[in-house]
C-alpha cells in the first residue's frame, strides 16, 4: 500500500511506502522507501526464526547449518543497516536538531541498536552450536529459543520506535537530497558486489508485488530480483522445513 500524505504544515509529501507490519511512516518530503524495505525484511525474518528454532529438531544438524547460514544473511545485514544508521543518518539529525526531545529520540535509537547487538552475537553462537553438533543440543536450542524471541521482541519494539519517532525527525530536518547522499555514503558501501544478489532476493522475497518497484536500482534490478527471488524461495522452504507454511509465507 501506498499513501500520499499531508505534511504537519499542510504542504502535500511524498508518496510513502507502508507495507505490512509497518508501525508509521511519517509524512514530509522523504521518500524513505528504502528503509521500509528493509524493516520489512527484518520483521519477516524474526518471525520465521522464532518458529524455527521452537520447531526444528534439535538433532537435524543439516538443517541447522543452513539455518546457521540463513541467520548469517539476516544479522549481516542488520548490521550493516545499523552501522550506517550509527555512523550517518542520526549524527546527521543529530546536527540539525536543536537538542531536547529530538536529540533523547536519536540516543535512544543508537542505545536501543546496543542493546541488540549482544543478543545477536548469542543468537549466533546458538546456531553454530546446534549446526556443528555440539554435546547438548537440547539445551542449545532451548536457550537459542529464549534468544531469538527475545531479540525479536527487542527489535521489533526498535522498529516501531524509529518508524515512529526517528523517521518523524527525517521528515522535519532531511531533504530527499540529503537521504540519497547518506545512502551513498552511509549503506551502499558496506555491501560488495557479490553481496548483492542475495541481498536483493531477501528483499524482494515475501515482498508485495507494487512494493518491488519501489526498491533503489531501477527496473533492471527489479527484473533481477524477481528472478533471484524464485531460487531463494526453494532454499528457503529447504531451511524453513519444520515452519508451518503460514508463518513462512
Ligand atoms: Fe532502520
Amino acid at each position: 500500500m501506498m499513501t500520499t500524505t499531508i505534511r504537519p504544515d499542510g504542504a502535500p509529501g511524498v508518496e510513502q511506502l507502508v507495507l505490512p507490519g509497518q508501525t508509521a511512516a511519517p509524512a514530509g518530503p522523504v521518500d524513505p522507501a528504502g528503509m521500509y524495505l528493509m524493516h520489512h525484511a527484518f520483521r519477516r525474518d524474526l518471525a520465521l526464526f522464532t518458529a524455527a528454532t521452537a520447531a526444528t529438531p534439535a538433532g537435524d544438524r543439516a538443517c541447522w547449518k543452513r539455518l546457521q547460514r540463513r541467520w548469517a544473511l539476516f544479522s549481516g545485514v542488520l548490521h550493516k543497516h545499523h552501522h550506517g544508521e550509527d555512523t550517518g543518518l542520526w549524527p546527521l539529525l543529530l546536527a540539525r536538531t536543536a537538542g531536547g526531545e529530538d536529540a533523547a529520540v536519536l540516543h535512544a535509537m543508537t542505545a536501543e541498536h546496543e542493546h541488540i547487538d549482544p543478543l545477536l552475537q548469542a543468537c549466533g553462537d546458538g546456531f553454530s552450536a546446534l549446526a556443528a553438533g555440539a554435546a547438548g543440543a537440547a539445551d542449545t536450542r532451548a536457550a537459542l529459543a529464549g534468544h531469538v524471541t527475545e531479540l525479536r521482541d527487542r527489535l521489533q519494539a526498535h522498529l516501531a520506535h524509529e518508524e515512529r519517532d526517528a523517521m518523524a525527525l527525517v521528515q522535519t530536518y532531511l531533504t530527499q537530497h540529503d537521504w540519497e547522499r547518506l545512502d551513498k555514503e552511509h549503506f551502499s558501501p558496506d555491501y560488495s558486489p557479490r553481496e548483492v544478489p542475495a541481498v536483493l532476493a531477501w528483499v524482494v522475497y515475501g515482498l508485495p508485488p507494487h512494493a518491488v518497484r519501489k526498491i533503489p536500482g531501477g527496473p533492471v534490478l527489479h527484473a533481477l530480483g524477481r528472478l533471484l527471488v524464485r531460487r531463494f524461495a526453494r532454499a528457503e522452504r529447504r531451511t524453513f522445513r519444520y515452519v508451518a507454511p503460514a508463518a513462512a509465507a
